[in-house]
């Protein structure tokens, strides 16, 4: 234990200076959060609805008036010839011939479920239909109508698109609220927000006050925020008769809403598309005339191992429990073929996210030079693949050649003014082609798409309830998407669909997705529950349109009692109150309170920025090992990627105040887009924090420790406990070891992961990703002193407990004296963070 005495030595410091003051505001804090002013939220800050003015009579005369304004102001526009275009437009989608019907079933009916094809307008339209019929009738003033969307982005462009249409600036009648961002005034009276927003609005206002329409888009998505959006929901509506519930989807399960909500109506918008050809891989490569060195034998892989997957998927089937796992078996072997013929093509970066980027670009290049004009639209994973995708084009003689194209990327995280390119035509013949992630598939509409490449997969969270292990994994899509994905080709004339892959394929994909709250871990969610006080979790989540699994609904609140979230009645405790108003994942939060406690805000800050949006370090496929290299340099003595990160970022801060942040980031192979989002969200952090209580304006009270490295160490383990692995140096290797999984390897990307050996027990880690083996992705060595007094909650079930509990981890250096002077401490500290 010695060689930890500095970090124990600091840690008593800091114990006995208690820092209670802070502390003493904390009640207090939470206090004010119901008070009148504003209210901090997960998603920002949401304005309390205005108070009634006493005088209802000049309330009338004004509501009155603004109503009337309102009309003039859209009759002015629609005779305009700029409005008068788009009205035109307006009346030629589908959506607009269900317009009469839509609106008296939304009359006569609390609940209505809307399907229809992607495009038809049911986002655009069918909200707009609601808000002139309210003006019309001299109402408009008087009806709120909120449409939620599941990403900020669609929430934004929406948004921005309808003010368009109404010849409005946003913030006017129409407005959107996204986290931390909004655009919204007095006579917003259509408001386009995330999911996430409405849940936060109802943590402050039980019944929704004001609201007279709810519009859930996108429930065919089975978004876990959108699946507990209706569960809330669905207890609202009979305390508020008036309110008006509609729910939009793109495919025709619409039954399943129906009969959640007792047999609601459903009403389907007739849709319009071209016919749009479809190619699977066996057609792509005899059309394109890629060879493919590993995949010669095509006939034989048509044939027999056709036939043994489709047996092997009819089998499963019948067992539906293991449908999803079954399909990905029976995949297993087209996946290898897939995979082999990439490593065939020689390309040096294997990754299990990726997907054959020579046949891609094959396929590209093939279109570019021999089909008609359009725009192409490519479904990719992620933002890592899109971005490596991008790169190697850009390389490309033909699709580099910015004269002839114009290669774009478009996921959740990209900038607004990237954002507008993707909806605007180039000129002068140069052919678009944008990038996307299974964003593009229904919440973005696209125009001018006249071909879809669709790898097939998409990156989706899945989660193995019985290993308490979530995994981010590139999987297969659904039949569902798989048929909307193609459906983005036909939207202005015939369209082609390259599917990259073979017809025997898309038949044994599963015919809708997982919703994602059976295929989650459910902690956030369960916080949110409680904040909520809607009851008892299990009890409430068994009331979803898709109950998940009891034991991860188990899992999930045990996980909230070992880090101290929940006491043992399943009550939120000071630091679940705490948490549930970070609009991160509470381990991460946690990390962000710590930082505040231990006064090390900073690094912690980028530490917790850095996980929650992606890691700053890239790995271009053809400099592996230089971009390897670079990264070691931040962290060559620390055996940390956490510690790397702070280290670079703030390298990047001192190079952009002088102006040189751009090399050092070609230097150091780092992004620095990511850097700037990670710049915004640490800003963004703070400003959250302060809201809560939980610092004042002085950022640099909260600093002190900050360059205390040992210190920082502690914050990360108890963070990201208990995600943590054993570490046996071995002669020529390292053994690595966590509770769950067994042996666990490291992703070469990790500093840790091309290091001879980790001179730590124990490596804490973020996330892991379960391929053939488990991959640890990011780690942080920590010494036993730490473990033991940063790791897990000692207010569970007292010393004995806690002892207990960290005995599986700590079984090789466990002296019960000793550990028990430690256990006080903790006991001590926990109390600190309580303020029981
Ligand atoms: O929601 P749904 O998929 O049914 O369609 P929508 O998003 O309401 O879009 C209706 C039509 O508006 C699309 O077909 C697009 O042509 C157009 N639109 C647009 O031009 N620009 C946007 N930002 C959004 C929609
Ligand atoms: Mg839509």
């Amino acid at each position: 234990l010695g060689v930890h005495k500095e970090v124990d030595a600091h840690l008593l410091a800091h114990l006995s200076q208690k820092a209670t003051n802070k502390w003493g505001s904390l009640d207090d804090s939470l206090h004010r959060s119901s008070g009148a002013r504003s209210i901090p939220t997960n998603e920002g800050v949401y304005e309390q609805p205005e108070p009634m003015t006493p005088d209802v009579v000049v309330k009338e005369k004004i509501l009155q008036r603004r109503s009337l304004q309102l009309r003039h102001r859209q009759q002015d526009w629609q005779e305009s010839p700029e409005g008068q275009k788009l009205l035109e437009f307006r009346r030629s989608l589908p959506a607009f011939k269900a317009k009469d019907a839509f609106l008296r079933v939304i009359s006569d009916n609390q609940v209505v479920v809307v399907s229809g094809e992607t495009g038809c307008g049911k986002t655009t339209q069918l909200p707009q239909y609601i808000l002139e019929s309210e003006i019309g009738a001299a109402r408009g003033a008087e009806c709120n109508i909120i449409c939620t969307q599941p990403r900020r982005i669609s929430a934004m462009s929406v948004s921005e698109r309808v003010a368009a249409e109404r010849g409005e600036k946003l913030g006017e009648s129409v407005g959107y609220k996204v986290r931390l961002e909004g655009m919204k005034g007095r006579d917003t009276r259509l408001l386009f927000c995330t999911t996430g927003v409405l849940l936060r609005r109802l943590l402050v206002d039980r019944s929704l006050r004001g609201v007279t329409h709810v519009i859930v888009d996108e429930i065919h998505e089975r978004g876990m925020n959108e699946d507990f959006l209706l569960i809330v929901l669905k207890e609202l509506l009979p305390r508020r008769p008036d309110l008006r519930l509609i729910l939009m989807s793109a495919t025709l399960n619409a039954e399943l809403f129906s009969s959640y909500f007792n047999g609601a109506p459903t009403m389907h918008i007739p849709g319009f598309t071209f016919p749009v050809r479809e190619h699977y891989l066996e057609d792509i490569l005899q059309r394109t005339g890629y060879r493919l060195t590993a995949y010669n034998q095509i006939d034989d892989y048509g044939q027999e191992k056709t036939w043994k997957m489709q047996k092997q998927a009819q089998a499963f089937r019948k067992r539906k429990s293991q449908i999803a796992s079954a399909v990905e078996d029976a995949l297993e072997v087209a996946d290898f073929n897939m995979y082999s013929l990439r490593t065939q093509d020689s390309l040096s970066c294997w990754s299990p996210d990726s997907i054959g980027f020579n046949l891609i670009e094959h396929v590209l290049c093939h279109i570019v030079k021999n089909e008609r004009p359009g725009a192409v639209l490519v479904f990719m994973t992620g933002w890592d693949d899109i971005n490596s995708l991008k790169d190697q084009l850009q390389a490309h003689p033909l699709l580099g050649d910015q004269r002839q194209v114009l290669l774009l990327a478009c996921h959740g995280s990209m900038a607004s003014s990237e954002q507008r390119l993707i909806f605007e035509n180039p000129e002068g013949g140069v052919r678009k082609i944008v990038l996307a992630t299974n964003m593009a598939e229904t919440s973005i509409t696209i125009n001018d798409v006249v071909f879809v490449v669709d790898t097939g997969k998409a990156k989706e969270t899945s989660y193995d309830a019985l290993n308490n292990t979530p995994c981010l994994l590139p999987s297969w899509i659904s039949k569902a998407a798989a048929r909307q994905r193609r459906g983005r080709a036909g939207r202005v004339q015939p369209g082609e669909c390259y599917h990259l892959y073979p017809r025997c394929v898309y038949d044994a994909f599963a015919d809708y997705q997982l919703p994602e709250l059976l295929r989650t871990p459910l902690q956030s969610l369960c916080l949110q529950i409680k904040t909520l006080q809607l009851g008892s979790i299990s009890e409430f989540l068994s009331r979803a349109l898709q109950p998940p699994e009891p034991l991860s609904v188990q899992n999930a609140i045990e996980y909230l009692k070992i880090i101290g979230a929940l006491d043992e009645n399943e009550n939120l405790t000071v630091l679940g109150h705490k948490l549930a108003l970070l609009p991160v994942e509470p381990k991460l939060g946690k990390m962000l309170i710590l930082g505040t406690i231990f006064k090390c805000l900073d690094p912690i800050m980028t530490v917790v920025a850095g996980l929650s949006v992606r890691d700053p370090f890239v790995v271009p496929s053809d400099k592996k090992d230089l971009a390897e290299s670079a990264k070691a340099k931040f962290a060559a003595r620390d055996y940390s990627d956490h510690l790397a990160l702070i280290r670079a970022y703030e390298g990047w801060k001192d190079a952009e105040a002088k102006q040189a942040g751009y090399e050092y980031c070609w230097r150091n192979f780092l992004s620095s887009q990511t850097l700037k989002v990670i710049d915004s969200l640490r800003k963004q952090f703070f400003y959250l924090l302060k809201d809560i209580g939980l610092v004042n304006n002085n950022s640099e009270t909260y600093n002190t420790w900050s360059h205390e490295e040992h210190l920082l160490r502690a914050v990360i383990c108890a963070g990201l406990f208990p995600g943590i692995s054993s570490v046996v140096n071995k002669d020529k290797s390292i053994a690595l070891k966590t509770m769950e999984d067994g042996q666990v390897l490291l992703y070469a990307s990790s500093v840790n992961g091309v290091v001879p050996r980790i001179p730590y027990p124990w490596l804490v880690f973020n996330e892991k990703v379960k391929v053939n083996s488990v991959f640890l992705r990011d780690s942080t060595g920590i010494s036993d002193s730490v473990l033991l007094l940063f790791g897990g909650n000692v207010s569970r079930g007292g010393l004995d407990g806690h002892l207990k509990m960290l005995g599986g981890y700590l079984e090789f250096f466990m002296k019960p004296e000793l550990a028990k002077t430690y256990l006080s401490l903790k006991m001590e500290m926990e109390e600190l963070i309580q303020k029981k």
